[in-house]
Order: C-alpha cells, then sequence, then structure tokens
C-alpha cells in the first residue's frame, strides 16, 4: 500500500497519499499522531470493491506542515485538494478520531462531495476547557520532549487488556507517532484545542452517519458517544465491546466487515 506514494500541492506544500482498488471511492482519514499506515490492516478487504484512497493529513505521515496551527477546516481543504486532482466528485469518508474533526469540516464545505460519513471513535463536540488546558500542557511537554508525551498517549488508546497480546500493533502505532515531527503534533494540537463544536452540523446531516464506539475508548468516552449517537438521522452503529480507541487495529476484522456494509448501504449496491 504504502508503495504508490502520491503527492498533490496544497499552499505549495506537499500532501502524500495512496491509492488501491477500483470503484466506488472511500478516503481514510487517520487520527492525531496517526497516518495512512494505520489503515494498512483494513484496506485489503475494501479494495477488494472500492478505490480507498487513504491520506497523511497536514504534519503527519509524508506530509509537510503548513504552519503553526492546522485547523479542522485547513486539513478539510488539504484533503479537498486530493479529490480535485483525482477528479473524485463522490466519497464516503472515514475519519478515526481527528480525521473525523477533519471529515465534518470537510462535510460543512464540501458537502454535496458526501455519500456518507463515518466517525470512527470520534466527535462532533469542541475541546471542554479542562481539555484546552491539556492541549496547552501537552504543547509544552511537546516543545521540551516529544517522547515523553507520545509514548504514554499511545499506550492510552488501546483498551488496556487487549496491549498484553497486541504487542506488534502497539510497536506499529508508536513507531509511526515518533515519526510525526514535532512541528505536525503542536499544529495539530492547536488546531484540535481551538476547532468549533459540529453538533449542529451532525445532527442535520441526512447522509449516512456510521459511528464506530468503543467500550475501553480512554481518549472519547463510551457514554459521550452514545448520547452523540441519539441525535443522528440517518445512523449506523459499530460497538466494538472489547476495544479501546485503535479499532483499525484492535478489531481490524469487524472494522473492515463493518466498514465494508456500511459502503454498500452508502452506494445501494
Ligand atoms: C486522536 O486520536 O485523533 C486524538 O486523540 C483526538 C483528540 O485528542 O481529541
Amino acid at each position: 500500500m504504502q508503495s504508490n506514494q502520491q503527492s498533490v500541492k496544497f499552499l505549495n506544500e506537499d500532501i502524500c497519499y495512496y491509492t488501491a482498488g477500483r470503484g466506488r471511492c472511500v478516503v481514510l482519514l487517520h487520527g492525531f499522531l496517526g497516518s495512512s499506515k494505520v489503515w494498512n490492516n483494513i484496506i485489503p478487504q475494501l479494495s477488494k470493491s472500492y478505490k480507498v484512497i487513504v491520506i497523511d493529513l497536514p504534519g503527519h505521515g509524508q506530509s509537510n506542515c503548513l504552519g503553526y496551527a492546522h485547523s479542522m477546516e485547513l486539513m478539510a481543504d488539504s484533503v479537498f485538494s486530493v479529490l480535485k486532482k483525482l477528479r473524485i466528485k463522490k466519497c464516503v469518508m472515514v475519519g478515526h478520531s481527528m480525521g473525523g474533526y477533519v471529515a465534518l469540516a470537510f462535510a460543512n464545505k464540501y458537502l454535496s462531495y458526501l455519500q456518507g460519513l463515518c466517525l470512527f471513535h470520534s466527535s462532533s463536540y469542541a475541546d471542554s476547557e479542562e481539555k484546552k488546558k491539556d492541549r496547552n500542557r501537552a504543547i509544552k511537554i511537546v516543545k521540551r520532549s516529544p517522547k515523553t508525551f507520545i509514548k504514554p498517549m499511545i499506550k492510552n488508546l488501546f483498551a488496556k487488556r487487549n496491549l498484553s497480546y497486541l504487542k506488534s500493533e502497539l510497536q506499529t502505532a508508536t513507531e509511526i507517532a515518533l515519526a510525526t515531527p514535532p512541528k505536525g503534533i503542536i499544529a495539530a494540537l492547536v488546531g484540535m484545542r481551538d476547532r468549533t463544536s459540529s453538533e449542529q452540523l451532525l445532527q442535520k446531516l441526512q447522509i449516512p452517519i456510521m459511528m464506530v464506539i468503543g467500550k475501553y475508548d480512554g481518549v472519547l468516552l463510551e457514554n459521550t458517544l452514545f448520547k452523540q449517537y441519539e441525535t443522528v438521522a440517518n445512523k449506523h452503529l459499530l460497538y466494538l465491546k472489547y476495544d479501546g480507541h485503535f479499532g483499525m487495529l484492535e478489531n481490524p476484522n469487524a472494522s473492515a466487515n463493518a466498514l465494508r456494509k456500511f459502503l454498500h448501504y452508502c452506494y445501494k449496491k
């Protein structure tokens, strides 16, 4: 998957992406400290019937940083530049956590391009005041020592019970995160801290919306996500009752199967 790297210039910087398969289109957006590689376990399943586009968001993976702050809108525009280059007019967008915040910003501006949206361990809420303070603390730590911030943060994305047997998944996720440049980490933290709520937008959307919720998610708590799920009109759910915040690594089969079903529904195959 990572061998066919392509890129597009966005604000004079490279945004990198990868494609696999043919047919109707699904776009996969990773989360904070991730890269297109986090989807590697589920791409083979999806690309049997769909054209899969996986994008490295600005300041992550192979994509360049764009500045001191990567707002969700700026990242959504970078995603749009990839679709424009590939002449894609319709897609189902799947966003993991921060990637979901970006997908919602994309929906706000480019709704006609969406056939469906999946919030994969993600939410429409803005940061609370407490969370904003955490972001500021995190920025200070990253400036001093990125590793100190990254290692415990990545561990916390897995359900504790899964860590004993998902050693190589934890290692992969940690390696991806450690390869993220500090500038990219800080720009994303600033962007997430300052993002506005997409609650009203999500309530209004009539396109199919899938939510993936992990019982042991330590970042976005299941109760909060279920509360949000209630407000969605055209809703679909994958509840991972043994997993945390990293369904595509903790339970790739269930994730791929549910996404395939959702894609079939969106495209009415
Ligand atoms: C992510 O996984 O993208 C982040 O944990 C999301 C967040 O910190 O809000």
